[in-house]
């Protein structure tokens, strides 16, 4: 959950102070009709008004299209701003003055960075006083020009030498703690946390010190000991390098490497657009900072990391903020360290130029190990290579969709007719995003949703009833398991932040700074519950068993047309292999 920086008191006075209606009828012609207001939906194309305003709740719900949110969510999505944004020009209409959260919050930040500066320049100095870790960096091969410019520094092999120093220098026991720079163990104790290492101070865009990375200077373990998480340092929201990259005028795009050698020797050897994720996937919050400077990564993993799914979804989030993302590949398993050290900036932009589109590396990757030129002896590895490859293709707009059919239908010889019908079949959310548009007889779209959206509104909507209800649910399901990321998100804050207290708590709203969030909220808060006391466990046992059921529903689903496939080529074995799992899961279906 991202720390607003705004206080929850001025967001309540800010959404009491202004009016829905003032601000929906800025956008949208209303017609007062009883004690709401109707028009036509800014969220959708209609003749007929199905959106409508709820002064009394100051929502507004489109029941031609399902969009609903609160003043907040409106602004944000009809001016295309975040939440801090969209508070702020409320605000302003309503002349409220928002202010950053309070002075104390500012105060303890900056005594932060002025201990991490002071820390910083003593790591660095111990450096240019030790031998041993000069030479370990002059080894391999980093400049004096460039430890200077990134400040790499050394601990020392010592338990309170970082502490001392500070206590000389007036900092307390307790600054030092909240800087993360000493460690206190059960008994009290403390000692520093970084000891006998290579020492990376980590900058935030604006180049003030936000944490360290320490690297062991021998094959000992952990290899990099990082800051913990504090109020300066956070995982995921900061890109190591970027500050230097920003003193570039144009950005044409960043090369994102994953560790702080492999960045800073890049700069070393020209290639100053690199910044380094340090190791954790990649964000949102990583993605929305790049946008504001490039609208092109080009991103270079370790060969075996790059595998990882995990990582691949971290590039997905890159492509679906829009950015053109690409893969390179740096050969023989070497990290872009050495091989810029090996081969120097020449043959490294080679490799930038040959970047591949991530879809299309994706596609690559799905196809290796595959001859396509005998493949009329591999089938079952073709088939397996056009189901992959069609679930890399359903999140394609329909151009690409096109264009990557085409050239996989080539390769494969398998029709593209064939290769759009597994696009169809398969389930997964593009399906669900369908199913909810569904054509009416007049041909207008209604709104028609899996049924599990609102068992798991109805879960959520049980927690605030009471406390025993709240225990029940959260010992009976858990965040991970809900499907909707909005219900996740509300699951979280329910529990962290309210605990169980009342029914729509006014908090909660405020806490959900998206606008998906935001519109599943109130669908919770509108949400009508026929409750007593005694049916209550009871309901929610049901209401799990339908999340579960949907699950296996939708995994059925999968079988039957893997099954399909397999029969129409005469593939028996497999498809009875199949035919097995699938008995099971109608077994479990039945039995639930
Ligand atoms: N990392 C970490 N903790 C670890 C291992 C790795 O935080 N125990 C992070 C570091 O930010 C590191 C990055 O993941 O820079 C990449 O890890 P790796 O490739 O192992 O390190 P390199 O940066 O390549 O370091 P070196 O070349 O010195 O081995
Ligand atoms: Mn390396």
């Amino acid at each position: 959950m991202e720390c607003l920086l705004i206080s929850e008191d001025i967001i309540q006075r800010v959404r009491d102070s202004n009016d829905i209606v003032d601000i929906i009828s800025e956008v949208v012609k209303l017609k007062r009709s009883g004690r709401n207001y109707v028009g036509l939906c800014p969220f959708h194309n209609e003749k007929t008004p199905s959106f409508s305003v709820v002064p009394e709740k100051q929502i507004y719900k489109c029941f031609g299209c399902g969009e609903g949110g609160n003043i907040f969510s409106f602004v944000m999505k009809t001016k295309k701003v975040n939440y801090v944004d969209a508070i702020k020009y409320l605000a302003e209409k309503v002349n409220i003055v928002v202010e950053e959260k309070d002075g104390l919050v500012k105060n303890a930040n900056d005594k932060i960075y002025k201990i991490n500066v002071e820390a910083a320049r003593y790591f660095y100095s111990n450096l240019q006083n030790n031998k041993r870790a000069k030479d370990y960096l002059m080894n391999r091969k980093m400049s004096e020009t460039i430890i200077r410019k990134f400040g790499v520094g050394y601990s020392l092999d010592s338990w309170k030498s970082l502490y001392n120093y500070m206590l000389r220098k007036n900092y307390t026991e307790l600054d030092m703690l909240n800087a993360g720079l000493i460690i206190k163990n059960e008994k009290g104790a403390v000692y520093d946390r970084f000891r006998n290492r290579i020492i990376f101070p980590v900058f935030d865009s604006r180049g003030k010190v936000i944490g360290f990375g320490g690297r062991v200077l021998d094959e000992s373990k952990p290899k990099y000991l990082n800051s913990p998480e504090t109020s300066l340092f956070k995982k995921g929201i900061n890109l190591y390098g970027l500050n230097f990259v920003l003193k570039r005028g144009d950005i044409p795009y960043l090369l994102m490497v994953e560790g702080y050698m492999d960045c800073i020797s890049l700069h070393q050897f020209g290639v100053d657009t690199a910044v380094a994720s340090l190791g954790t996937a990649l964000t949102v919050n990583q993605a929305k900072l790049i946008k504001k400077y490039t609208n092109k990564v080009i991103i270079s993993y370790d060969a075996d990391l790059a595998g990882q799914t995990a990582t691949l979804r971290g590039l997905e989030i890159l492509r679906k903020e829009g950015l053109d993302t690409r893969v390179l590949k740096v050969p023989s398993g070497k990290d872009p360290d050495e091989f810029i050290k090996n081969k120097g900036k020449d043959e490294f932009i080679k490799l930038i130029d040959e970047a591949l589109p991530l879809i299309d590396y994706r596609i690559q990757r799905a196809g290796e190990g595959i001859n396509f030129k005998i493949f009329k002896k591999e089938p079952d590895k073709i088939i397996d290579y056009v189901r992959k490859i069609s679930s890399i293709l359903t999140e394609l707009d329909p151009v690409e969709k096109d264009i990557y059919i085409k050239k996989i239908s080539e390769n494969t010889e398998v029709k593209e007719q064939s290769i759009i019908d597994l696009l169809n079949t398969n389930t997964n959310l593009d399906k669900e995003s369908k199913e909810m548009y569904n054509i009416d007889r007049i041909g207008q779209k209604s709104y028609l949703e899996p049924v599990y959206f609102k068992a798991e509104r109805s879960l959520l909507k049980l927690m605030l009833n009471s406390e025993e209800i709240f225990n029940y649910v959260r010992s009976k399901i858990n965040k991970e398991e809900l499907l909707l990321d909005s219900h996740k998100k509300i699951y979280d804050l329910i529990i962290m932040k309210i605990g169980y207290i009342t029914e729509s708590h006014p908090l909660i709203e405020i806490l959900c700074d998206d606008i998906e969030s935001t519109k599943e909220w109130i669908n919770i808060k509108e949400l009508d519950i026929p409750f007593s006391e005694q049916n209550s466990f009871k309901l929610v046992d049901d209401l799990i068993k339908e999340i579960v059921k949907h699950k296996l529903e939708s995994k059925k689903q999968t079988l039957i047309s893997e099954i399909k496939s397999y029969e129409e080529k005469g593939m028996i074995d497999e498809s009875l292999r199949l035919v097995i799992k699938l008995i099971d899961i109608q077994k479990e279906i039945g039995e639930l």
